[in-house]
């Protein structure tokens, strides 16, 4: 993976790359508290689950670093408040609350400390959830790339990639990985309505690394399906169930049945911080809603007409029965169900 960081840090500001204006336009956009992070989180300046995570992480050491000269309880009560602020950004992903959980107990750690102290804690535990990404990812690849065989076509909805990642990506990643171990991979990637990730994003992110790419519309994977053109399927997760049922951008579900209409594998690749063992089952997971522009139209181009009804859940539920396996850090589960999650998630890393 080369030409990008989705996420860096650079002289105490956390700079991340517009993904709003991808492709036509490459630029960083600098954050310096945790109300702008929140807002370029909910905006889609950053997106996809583990970027998410990282990228509220970094905003809860922005806060505690621009809070430095305050008095100890205006400081609580800042940090307190950007924690706040930064939860209530997106509600699917389950990453978010993850690393917004890890970043509170690290401020328990060194509470007692001074606010310089914790300052410095936190942007280093912002860091190291950055790089322990970026491993996890690694690894789910090396995990992922044995289900490919080499010549595979692989079919991905949305953008599971680096750009959704701290970098390599999850379903993405298991396919670099795969290319890196010498297999001849090719991916169609579904140009995914309504905000077009997989158009704007997927192929993007693909062409850089000159990983061979075919753009369709999204009604197109089952015709490709029924032709026989696609072996394998491989999406990323915004939250996976303790059953293993999986919420992953809208359009991942028919894409599974589907799938399962012409058995071809389906795969999930996400890391163990999106398994939310506090759910039983994918009713229970918070389905985000977003705004009737992205429907109505894009950017500045309008083409529903002004007072149509508009409804836009931006994710679904793909139940456990139809994931072939689910790919992560610690190996690959397959036909994922409340057991055999339980005994993973008490494993350790291999
Ligand atoms: O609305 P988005 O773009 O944040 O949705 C992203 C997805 O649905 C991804 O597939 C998911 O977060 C997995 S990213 C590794």
């Amino acid at each position: 993976m080369k030409g990008f960081e989705t996420l860096r840090w650079r002289e105490g500001k956390l700079e991340m790359l517009d993904q709003r204006v991808l492709p036509a336009t490459v630029q960083y956009l600098a954050y310096t508290s945790a109300a702008e992070t929140a807002a370029g989180i909910r905006d889609m300046v950053v997106r996809g689950a583990p970027a998410i995570g990282v990228a509220a992480a970094y905003g809860v050491a922005l806060e505690a670093s621009r809070q430095r000269a305050a008095g100890a309880a205006a400081f609580k009560t800042a940090l307190e408040a950007g924690f706040d602020v930064l939860a209530k950004s997106r509600p699917t992903a389950v990453n978010l609350f993850w690393a917004l959980e890890r970043m509170r107990d690290e401020w328990q750690h060194v509470a007692a400390s001074s606010k310089e102290i914790i300052a410095e804690h936190l942007i280093v535990a912002a860091q190291d959830l950055h790089a322990a990404d970026i491993a996890a990812n690694r690894a789910m690849g090396r995990h992922g790339a044995a289900l490919l065989a080499s010549g595979a076509r692989v079919l991905t909805h949305c953008n599971a990639g680096a750009l959704a990642t701290a970098g390599h990506g999850t379903a993405l990643g298991v396919i670099r990985s795969a290319i890196e171990a010498g297999k001849s991979i090719s991916v169609y990637a579904d140009e995914t309505r309504p905000f077009l990730q997989g158009a704007r994003l997927t192929a993007w992110e693909l062409m850089q690394d000159g990983i061979p790419v075919t753009l369709i519309a999204d009604n197109a994977a089952a015709f490709l399906m029924s032709r026989g053109e696609i072996d394998a399927v491989i999406v990323g997760a915004d939250r996976v169930a303790a059953n293993g049922d999986v919420a992953n951008k809208i359009g991942t579900y028919s894409v599974a049945v589907v799938a399962n209409r012409h058995r071809i594998p389906f795969y999930v690749a996400a890391p163990i911080s999106t398994i939310d063992a506090a759910i039983a089952g994918g009713a229970q997971i918070p389905i985000e809603e977003r705004n009737e522009s992205e429907v109505t139209g894009y950017g500045n181009v309008r083409w529903a007409p002004a007072g149509v009804k508009v409804r836009n859940p931006v994710f679904d539920v793909t139940p456990a029965e139809l994931v072939s396996a689910l790919i992560t850090e610690r190996g690959v589960v397959h036909a994922p169900d409340t057991a055999k999650l339980k005994i993973l998630l008490a494993a350790k890393q291999n």
